[in-house]
């Protein structure tokens, strides 16, 4: 198994509303991503890593009764929060697997696209699970990744603090085997994989009046505190002083928040 329960970003709670939230933002762009794919009704799909909802809602709305979508994740509780909120939109027929996204067990050459959002960012092994994806996929298939780069993360008017808590999230993810700018090698993996007809298309959110998901960096930072004070990349005293300036410039009716921005690469196995 290549990650596991410690999982660079397992949180609990904090970790499945940061999810449920995200995923949820970026829902609309997803949308468009599958549309400009053209994924088709009757196809059959999978999203590895998929957590409480990545893309599933997504792609089962695009494939319709007639396909079929399978999301894969290790954390049997996130896949519990999937399926109630596939429930809640009354979709029944996706089938959650409890498994290994680098080594699935699924058969080869199974389905028409197959996607990962955030996965190559936490965990990386980029050329085991790019292997992974592309035996899964039918010759004629696409493989969909969305990763992140984090240049346009940012919080408006900027909090003096911000640079030094955004490097310290930055450089938490760094220890923990994971990479927060994954987003900047992952249309170069595909070509240089041989895919064709590789895409690259990139997202970025403007949020304001205290959406949500402007709390995401304090989620990260609940999530990775302790591994930032146990590597000194801030003290306690700064990492409390940081948070407290971000949540308190984000409650302002002044503050917006940019995202990081989510590559999304697309492209075919070749027949
Ligand atoms: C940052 S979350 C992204 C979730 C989802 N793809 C999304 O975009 O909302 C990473 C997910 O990968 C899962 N994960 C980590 N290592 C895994 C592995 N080896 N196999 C399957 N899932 C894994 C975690 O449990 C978590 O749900």
């Amino acid at each position: 198994m290549t990650s596991s329960p410690e999982y660079l970003l397992a949180g609990g709670k904090a970790e499945l509303d940061r999810l449920t939230v995200q995923a949820r933002v970026w829902e609309p762009d997803t949308n468009r991503m599958l549309d400009e794919i053209g994924l088709q009704a009757g196809a059959n799909c999978v999203d590895l890593g998929c957590g409480a909802i990545g893309v599933l809602a997504s792609l089962r709305g695009k494939v319709g009764a007639q396909g079929h979508v399978v999301g894969v994740d290790l954390d049997p509780k996130l896949l519990g929060a999937a399926k109630n909120f596939l429930e809640e939109r009354g979709i029944y027929d996706v089938e959650l697997i409890v498994g290994d996204a680098y080594h699935t067990n699924l058969p080869d050459n199974t389905f028409d696209l197959t996607h990962v959002r955030f996965l190559f960012s936490p965990v990386g092994h980029d050329d085991q699970l790019l292997s992974e994806m592309i035996r899964l996929t039918k010759p004629g298939g696409i493989i969909v990744i969305q990763e992140s780069d984090s240049s346009s993360w940012n919080c408006l008017p900027v909090p003096a603090s911000w640079p030094a808590l955004k490097n310290a999230l930055l450089q938490a993810f760094k220890l923990g085997g994971g990479d927060f700018d994954a987003g900047h090698r992952m249309f170069g993996m595909l070509r240089k994989a041989g895919l064709e007809d590789v895409h690259i298309h990139a997202s970025l959110i403007a949020l304001q009046d205290q959406h949500p998901y402007m709390r995401s960096a304090l989620q990260f930072t609940s999530s990775l505190r302790e591994r930032i004070l146990k590597n000194n990349i801030l003290s306690e005293d700064e990492l409390n002083r940081a948070y407290a300036d971000y949540e308190q410039a984000i409650a302002k009716p002044e503050t917006t928040v940019t995202s990081f921005t989510i590559n999304q690469v697309w492209g075919r196995k070749p027949e």
